[in-house]
């Protein structure tokens, strides 16, 4: 029995939001004491097998934490001293921000997932951003950026370049994100011109590596459209994906009928079909996410074309020891298939 499975039951007894607030102080203090060298061995799995070359980065293995764990870029190190690969913070937005009223996060134990509406609650661009380039971290950072809440869409792109600027200096790589679904219109910038008007100037202001995260509710057409143009504008990756507002019948828990972006077990086989159908139509990296919580899920995402994985709702269900679980077990799968190292993986069953 693992550590956590002793902690988790009294962690399941508070909020969700308290109980995160618990794993953040846990990190915060192993980041600022000699505790995070030791932990950082632990849980590390060390082998040149694991590391991928993707949009620029080097990335030590392919498992990642996902945007909206670490908003604010107060843990990356801590993160990374748990097995990570890579962190990506946020999602940061220009102005400081509450999210939306609490409760604003439930879980649905009974199907291993999540239901967020958190609406973006971070302290904004000038918070974070100096944070971020004060952090002394070993694995790539992402920043995912988001569109602060007053914000009218006509003026979003803006609104993008201005997080961009204050976050560039600490981000190795820079995400839009136009697919929560906890702002109000914000996937409406998924269409072509709008799209297009974020990306470029972002481009302009030199964001790079640039990626754009698709929502999973897209229907295939608009994906189609999103990498098209992604390629047109020579992004340098694609993020699949962020929570669904779908309720899949499959559903046990009560809280399935909150509003938000579902998260977790029930959008895995979604999330993996999304990277397949992404890969399909293009060449640029995906960073695959949605579900991942074993080494079985990572791989079959890697398999089916995403260069790297992150996920989220699975450091509440299986705890901090998920991303070297995974490491591990990734490398029995690659031996058992015959793969030198997760590279020679990436898109086999395409
Ligand atoms: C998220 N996610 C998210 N995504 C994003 O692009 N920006 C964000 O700010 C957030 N915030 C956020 C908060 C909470 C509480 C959750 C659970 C999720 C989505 C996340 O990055 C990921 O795409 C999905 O959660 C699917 O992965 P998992 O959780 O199934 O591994």
């Amino acid at each position: 029995m693992r550590a956590y499975d002793a902690v988790k039951p009294a962690l399941f007894a508070l909020p969700p939001e308290t109980a995160h607030g618990l794993g953040h102080a846990a990190l915060r203090l192993a980041q600022a004491t000699p505790l995070i060298g030791p932990l950082s061995d632990r849980l590390t799995v060390e082998d040149p097998r694991l590391a991928v070359e993707a949009f620029g980065q080097t990335f030590p293995n392919p498992v990642g934490v996902a945007a909206g764990f670490d908003k604010n870029a107060e843990v990356p190190a801590g993160l990374a001293a748990l097995g990570f690969g890579h962190v990506e913070v946020g999602g940061v937005t220009a102005e400081r921000q509450p999210g939306n009223p609490r409760p604003r996060m439930f879980r649905l134990p009974e199907d291993e997932a999540l239901i967020n509406r958190m609406g973006f609650n971070n302290e904004g661009a000038d918070a974070v951003g100096p944070r971020l380039a004060a952090a002394d971290v070993s694995v790539p950072i992402g920043v995912n950026i988001g569109k602060s809440k007053s914000t009218p869409l006509a003026e979003a792109a803006d609104d993008y370049r201005y997080t961009f600027e204050r976050t560039r200096a600490g981000g190795d790589y820079f995400v839009v994100n136009v697919s929560s679904p906890n702002t109000p219109g914000l996937r409406e910038l998924q269409d072509r011109e709008p799209l297009a008007r974020i990306l470029t100037t972002l481009q302009e202001a030199g964001a790079a590596p640039l990626l754009l995260k698709l929502s999973p509710d897209l229907a295939a057409p608009a994906v189609e459209a999103a990498v098209e143009l992604a390629d047109e504008l020579g992004l340098d990756g694609i993020v699949a994906a962020n929570t669904s507002v779908r309720r899949p019948d499959s559903l046990a828990s009560p809280h399935r009928v909150e509003t938000g972006g579902l998260s977790g077990a029930p959008v895995e086989t979604e999330a993996t079909q999304m990277i397949q159908f992404v890969a399909k139509r293009t060449d640029l990296p995906i960073v695959g996410v949605g579900g991942v919580a074993d080494a079985e899920g990572a791989y079959e995402k890697i398999r089916a074309g995403a260069s790297v994985v992150q996920l989220y709702t699975a450091l509440v269900y299986e705890g901090p020891t998920v991303a070297h679980e995974i490491n591990a077990g990734l490398l029995d799968l690659l031996e058992r298939d015959g793969f030198a190292d997760v590279e020679s993986a990436i898109g086999a069953d395409l």
